[in-house]
């Protein structure tokens, strides 16, 4: 099979692979005024008023056609799932600086073989952390406040009527497979849909359960977290107990094969016209505790594009600082002038609530 082809060319158009899906298109729309665009997908004819809007070209590139994709960018942003890699390595081979918010931990760890395992390459930023990368950039934040990051509990409340795309599907299709998560500075296994708590989440009682996300493979490598655990529920407790449910009934690992998948995503996919997106950090490190409330009152999928454009940023070095050399993630660059400033400059609210023991530290 013929190879893709991507050059790096510092004067090119970025290349947003999926960017006129749901995230894409929110991140089209915040990029444009930045940088020229190139969106490409499968049918780049749904893309023709957003290419209006934004001044964006778009061109056809297939992740499951064999067909090779070739263009000379300044950077890739990849908003659909790469199964097989292919714009990760061309980014590689290209030296073209790369961001990624889509992977699951598997996926995650896979990419990051492979980072290390190419004989070269421009940075690659691996920002799928909740959020593209927003819930990894605060715990950076809160690890400032705190003198360091010792424990990290992440509630997301999940709004039903929030917009979402099909292909976001699959990283939720994963609740019948145990992950590994640190808890107690020991790595553990972990079953999705387990350690149920009820909290409230920006103003609102939310009921989560524990869900497999990258940043609590990262974070304790990359700050030293020794617990972090992260849980999600919907904005109604009805729906979290039915899900919580079928996980208590096994549902989720006995139908986790193909034959059942249709049946899965109708029970997990059920978009809305939108919402808002809420999630509640508890923090602990050695100067006390704190509790960091984010709201985005555009959804979850604004949210991923600010995460993702953050991300962009950063690979171009346009934040004031360097860009990473080779492979990244979110939490290891705290931006200058600080995560807070930029994601208020975005339209996202960061509430810092309480308050900690002796000596506590909040915002
Ligand atoms: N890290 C996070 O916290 C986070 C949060 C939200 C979403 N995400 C991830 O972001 C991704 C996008 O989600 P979304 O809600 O925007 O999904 P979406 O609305 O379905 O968008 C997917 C985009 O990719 C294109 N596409 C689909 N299959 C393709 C293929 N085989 N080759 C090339 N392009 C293809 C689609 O256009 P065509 O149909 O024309 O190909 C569309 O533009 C998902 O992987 C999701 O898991 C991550």
């Amino acid at each position: 099979m013929a190879l893709d082809q991507l050059s790096h060319d510092p004067a090119g158009p970025v290349l947003l692979l999926g960017g006129y899906g749901t995230v894409g298109a929110e991140l089209a729309r915040a990029a444009a005024p930045f940088a020229p665009l190139l969106l490409a997908g499968r049918s780049p004819e749904r893309a023709a008023e957003l290419c209006r809007e934004t001044g964006a070209e778009a061109r056809r590139w297939d992740l499951a056609d064999p067909e090779p994709f070739a263009a000379g960018v300044r950077a890739v942003v990849a908003l659909v799932n790469d199964p097989a890699d292919r714009a990760l390595d061309a980014a590689l081979r290209g030296a073209v600086p790369h961001v990624d918010v889509t992977r699951w931990t598997a996926r995650l760890q896979r990419a990051v073989a492979r980072v290390s395992l190419a004989p070269a390459g421009g940075p690659v930023l691996l920002s799928s952390g909740w959020m593209g990368g927003v819930v990894p950039l605060l715990a950076a934040a809160l690890a400032e406040r705190l003198g360091g990051l010792e424990t990290l509990d992440t509630a997301i409340r999940y709004d039903l009527a929030d917009r979402a795309g099909a292909d976001s599907v699959e990283f939720m299709d994963r609740l019948g497979l145990a992950f590994e998560a640190t808890e107690g500075g020991r790595t553990a296994p972990v079953v999705p849909l387990t350690g149920a708590r009820t909290l409230v989440v920006g103003g609102e009682r939310t009921k989560v359960a524990r869900i497999d996300t990258p940043e609590q493979f990262t974070l304790p490598l990359t700050l030293g977290a020794t617990g972090v655990a992260t849980r999600i529920g919907f904005s109604s407790t009805g729906a979290t107990n039915a899900l919580l449910g079928l996980g208590r009934l096994g549902f989720f690992r006995w139908a986790s094969g193909e034959r059942w998948q249709p049946t899965r995503r109708r029970l997990l996919y059920a978009p809305g016209q939108g919402g808002t997106a809420r999630i509640r950090l508890d923090a602990t490190g050695p100067r006390g505790r704190a509790s960091w409330t984010v709201t985005d009152p555009l959804g979850q999928a604004h949210l991923t594009a600010v995460g993702a454009l953050l991300g962009l940023r950063r690979v171009l070095g346009e934040d004031g600082a360097a860009a990473p050399s080779g492979l990244a993630f979110p939490e290891q660059h705290p931006l200058p002038g600080g995560v807070l400033t930029a994601l208020a400059e975005l339209g996202v609210v960061v509430e810092a609530g309480a308050v900690g023991a002796a000596g506590a530290v909040a915002a």
